[in-house]
C-alpha cells in the first residue's frame, strides 16, 4: 500500500524522507524519493541549515533547498525546514563573530526571518538540539551570548516571518522519558507560559536495533498533553555491522514499536526518516562499524523493516 498511504490511514499528515542536493542525481533514488504512495514529505537533511543559507553575513543562498522544494512540490509532497538556529553547521562568522547581545539577537532574527520567510508555508525545526544529554543547556553561541532566550527570539522571528509556519524545536535523546525529555517538557512549559510561539516538538529517533525506548509511547503523550504537537523528525535505527538475518528481523520490530507509540497518540502528526536507504545514511562516517539503519538497502531493496513499519501503523 505504501507508507504514507498507511500512515494517512492511520491518521497521520505524512511519512516522509530526509534528502540531499547530492543524492538527486541518482535516477533510481529520486524514482522512489517521489513515491508519494511511500512519501508525502521530504526534509532537506544539509540544504536549509544555516552554512547553507546564510554562508556570509546577510547573503542568502537558497539554490539547493529551492531545488529540493521544487522536487517536492511538483511530487506533491510536505516539505520540513531543517533547520534555523543549531550550534553546528555554523558559519564560523556567527560562531566566532563575537558578537554582543544586541548584535546577535539581530543575526539570529535576520537569519531566521530571511529563512522562514523565503519558504513560507512550511513546518520549521525552527531550533535544533538545544540540550545536552543531562538536560542542561548545551554551550553555544547563542547560549553563551543570550541565555536561554535565544529560543524565544528564533520563535518570535520566525512567526513573524510566517504567520502560517509550524514551528518546533527539535532535538535527539527525547526518545522515552529521561532527564533530557524533562528539560524539552520544561522548556515548553515556559514558552507557553509567556505567550511565546510553539507548534511542536521533534523527536528525532536515531535509535539502535534492540534498544528502543520503552517508554516512547508515554514519552510522546506527555508532549502532547502541554498542547503541542509531536513528529518524529529523524527516525532511523543503526546496527552493529555486518548485517544479519536476526538483526534485520530486530530492526522490524523496533521500527515497528516506533510507528506504534507515534500512531497511539493522536497529536504525533507524523514521521520522517532521515533519508530512506542504507546507501545514504549518515550514520557510518559518523559510528564507523556501524550502519544499515533504513527500510531500503545499499541497492533499494526493501528490508524487512519496511514491513515493520506498514505493521505499525495498521
Ligand atoms: O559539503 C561538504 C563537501 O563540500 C565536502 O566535499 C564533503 C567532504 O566530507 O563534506 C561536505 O559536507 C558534509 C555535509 O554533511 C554535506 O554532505 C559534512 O562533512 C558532513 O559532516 C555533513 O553531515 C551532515 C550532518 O548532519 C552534520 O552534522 C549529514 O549529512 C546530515 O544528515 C546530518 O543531519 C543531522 C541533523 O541535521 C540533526 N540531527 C542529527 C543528524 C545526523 O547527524
Amino acid at each position: 500500500a505504501g507508507l504514507a498511504v498507511v500512515a494517512k490511514a492511520a491518521g497521520k499528515k505524512y511519512f516522509g524522507s530526509a534528502t540531499d542536493n547530492p543524492e538527486l542525481t541518482d535516477t533510481s533514488y529520486v524514482a522512489q524519493l517521489s513515491n508519494i504512495k511511500d512519501f508525502n514529505q521530504i526534509t532537506p537533511g544539509n540544504s536549509m541549515k544555516w552554512d547553507a543559507t546564510e554562508g556570509t553575513r546577510g547573503t542568502f543562498t537558497f539554490t539547493n533547498a529551492d531545488t529540493i522544494v521544487a522536487l517536492a512540490q511538483k511530487n506533491g509532497q510536505l516539505i520540513r525546514g531543517h533547520t534555523c538556529v543549531w550550534h553546528s553547521q555554523l558559519p564560523s562568522w556567527v560562531s566566532n563573530g563575537g558578537f554582543n547581545t544586541t548584535t546577535l539577537t539581530s543575526v539570529v532574527q535576520s537569519h531566521t526571518t530571511n529563512v522562514v520567510g523565503h519558504f513560507k508555508g512550511k513546518i520549521w525545526d525552527v531550533v535544533n538540539e538545544p540540550f545536552n544529554d543531562d538536560g542542561s543547556w548545551r554551550t553555544s553561541v547563542f547560549y553563551n551570548t543570550l541565555g536561554t532566550s535565544f529560543v524565544a527570539i528564533a520563535l518570535q522571528a520566525a512567526r513573524a516571518a510566517d504567520p502560517a509556519a509550524k514551528l518546533y524545536i527539535n532535538d535527539y535523546n527525547i526518545d522515552g522519558t529521561g532527564a533530557k525529555s524533562t528539560a524539552m517538557v520544561n522548556l515548553v512549559k515556559s514558552l507557553k507560559a509567556s505567550n511565546t510561539p510553539i507548534d511542536g516538538v521533534g523527536i528525532q529517533a536515531h535509535l539502535i536495533v534492540g534498544q528502543v525506548p520503552s517508554t516512547m509511547q508515554a514519552n510522546i503523550a506527555q508532549f502532547t498533553a502541554l498542547g503541542v504537537e509531536v513528529a518524529i523528525t529523524e527516525l532511523d535505527i543503526r546496527m552493529t555491522l555486518p548485517v544479519t538475518d536476526a538483526l534485520l528481523a530486530q530492526q522490524k520490530k523496533d521500527y515497528q514499536t516506533v510507528i506504534a507509540a507515534c500512531k497511539a497518540v493522536v497529536g504525533c502528526i507524523g514521521v520522517t526518516i532521515w533519508d530512506y536507504t542504507d546507501k545514504y545514511s549518515w550514520v557510518p562516517s559518523v559510528f564507523p562499524g556501524q550502519g544499515a539503519p533504513l527500510p531500503w538497502d545499499a541497492n533499494l531493496v526493501k528490508k524487512p523493516a519496511y514491513d515493520g513499519i506498514v505493521a505499525g501503523f495498521a
